[in-house]
């Protein structure tokens, strides 16, 4: 007998909601290793992550879940169906087809090529020796170029992969957005160059001790709105975050003794992300939608938070009392603007992960042009070290001494992750649109923020981004939020203008 309409939807949403348990216990193992884990325990989690890895991939490629689908996808079905149960066939049609389109030699093949590819990385990153991963970094481009062409794609293969972080974004889309902000961003460096002010970062270069910092990171969250009854902040080697559910959201962060930046803005940007995922409707949250539209919609969360936020003066307006009450003597002296200027000195230098937020960006694009010539057969991955070092003299002006700060910094290409790097980019141009409009929306944020209300934020993000999860694709979501498409312009304007502030011309 034929089921209802109704009654297939609710089939898949128990499918569903079993598949969200299954990938969110995962994820508390994945917590654990990386925050409590003793270093013996790694043998034993990798087979415990590869079994119930190995269930959810049974169960969502699952033929039954492919008969639910292709019945509620019937135009007739659909007309019956409310606007969220069409958003779930939609997302886990998607995932279901990515999960089903690669045959299992590849993702087998893929698996083990990258297992490799992160260890000869590792040892390669060491002794500064490109030779070392080279033959696996082939391996792995030659399984993802194989990878795209089996989940197809309409006019470059390397938009099969972006898909898979950036639903619905192309090269063809993204490449000319970034050009225009490589283009500009390098005239603005060029500005900074001309500038007499050099900001002093000093104040922050000082002995902070950890209890200090931890208690103010707590204060700034709180007073983002971090429920710490639905989560918890830890210590881990590279901050993340990652989430069980709405409900239970675990950020990590990493402290520098002598650097009180490092963990106060890993703490706001992590604290960013776990917003976005505190935010997601609990009616979304085992039901397919309850996660990011993208990963660039989720870092747009971060870097609003960290940059647009964490890095201006109204913010240092509010924060600096509440500092200098912790670490009276490192602190008593300084200013908001001080400490505004502080924390956005611009520096050309070789490592991404720490660069400023206006060179960041020329890292991702170098990043990004690679890739995409690797995955379309138009460079060799023998070729990456010398295109590497030139781009960077081109880009930043600046000379690479070694591979191991150099092409090798990076663990995404080891990891196969290609595709992963422009959502980077793509986080700060849609935090920048959703910031201006944050601004026209709220006429005195400023003030607002200098008095410590970042719940005026808060709300807007939740009433036009977190509310949704996973229910719109990107474009749909920042068309919706700020009545317009993608548009690079804002993120320029905002640069130029901030920058010009900090470093003004002679
Ligand atoms: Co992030």
């Amino acid at each position: 007998m034929r089921l209802t309409p109704q009654e297939q939807m609710n089939e898949l949403r128990e499918r569903v909601a079993e598949i969200v348990d299954l990938g969110q216990a995962a994820a508390v193992l994945g917590w654990d290793q990386e925050t409590m884990m003793p270093p013996k325990g790694a043998e034993y989690r990798a087979t415990q992550q590869a079994t119930l890895h190995g269930v959810i991939h049974e169960r969502l490629t699952n033929a039954r879940i492919g008969e639910l689908l292709s019945s509620l996808e019937e135009p007739d079905v659909q007309s019956t169906l409310s606007e969220v149960d069409r958003a779930i066939v939609r997302v886990i049609r998607r995932d279901y087809d990515r999960a089903t389109k690669l045959p299992e030699s590849l993702v087998k093949d893929l698996a083990m090529a990258t297992t490799r590819g992160v260890e000869s990385w590792r040892r390669a990153r060491r002794e500064s020796r490109w030779e070392i991963f080279a033959p696996d970094l082939k391996r792995i481009v030659e399984l993802k170029r194989r990878e795209a062409s089996c989940i197809g794609y309409k006019e470059h293969p390397y938009d099969a992969l972006l898909d898979e972080f950036e639903p619905g974004a192309t090269a063809s889309q993204i490449g000319p957005l970034l050009n225009q902000l490589r283009n500009e961003t390098v005239a603005l460096l060029a500005r900074i160059d001309q500038s007499p002010r050099r900001p002093d970062r000093t104040v922050l270069e000082q002995p902070y001790a950890i209890a200090g910092q931890k208690a103010f990171g707590e204060l700034i969250l709180r007073q983002m709105g971090f429920d710490f009854e639905a989560g918890r902040e830890d210590t881990s080697a590279h901050p993340f975050t990652t989430s069980f559910g709405p409900t239970d959201v675990r950020i990590t962060t990493r402290y520098d003794e002598n650097d009180l930046a490092t963990a106060l803005y890993a703490t706001i940007h992590e604290g960013g992300h776990a917003l976005y995922d505190q935010g997601i409707p609990p009616g979304f949250a085992r039901n397919g939608l309850g996660e990011s539209a993208s990963l660039g919609i989720h870092e747009s969360q971060s870097r609003l938070w960290e940059n647009f936020i964490g890095r201006s003066l109204p913010f240092w307006q509010f924060a600096l009392p509440r500092l200098i009450e912790i670490f009276p003597s490192q602190v008593d002296n300084a200013s908001p603007e001080t400490m505004f200027g502080a924390v956005n000195r611009v520096a050309r230098s070789l490592i991404r992960v720490e660069a400023d937020e206006v060179t960041y960006n020329l890292h991702i694009i170098l990043r990004f042009e690679l890739e995409l010539a690797l995955i379309a057969n138009e460079i060799d991955v023998d070729d990456l070290p010398r295109l590497w070092n030139e781009k960077m003299r081109d880009l930043l002006g600046i000379d690479v001494p070694n591979d191991a700060v150099g092409v090798l910094q990076d663990t995404h290409w080891g990891s196969g992750l290609f595709g992963y790097f422009p959502t980077y980019s793509l986080g700060n141009l849609y935090a920048a649109q959703l910031w201006a409009t944050i601004r026209r929306d709220v006429p005195d944020l400023d003030h607002r923020l200098s008095q410590g209300d970042f719940q005026v934020v808060l709300s807007w993000l939740r009433q036009k981004i977190h509310r949704f999860g996973r229910m719109y694709t990107p474009s749909e979501l920042i068309q919706q939020a700020t009545g317009e498409p993608l548009n690079p312009q804002y993120l320029i304007r905002y640069l130029n203008d901030k920058y010009r502030a900090i470093y003004p011309p002679a």
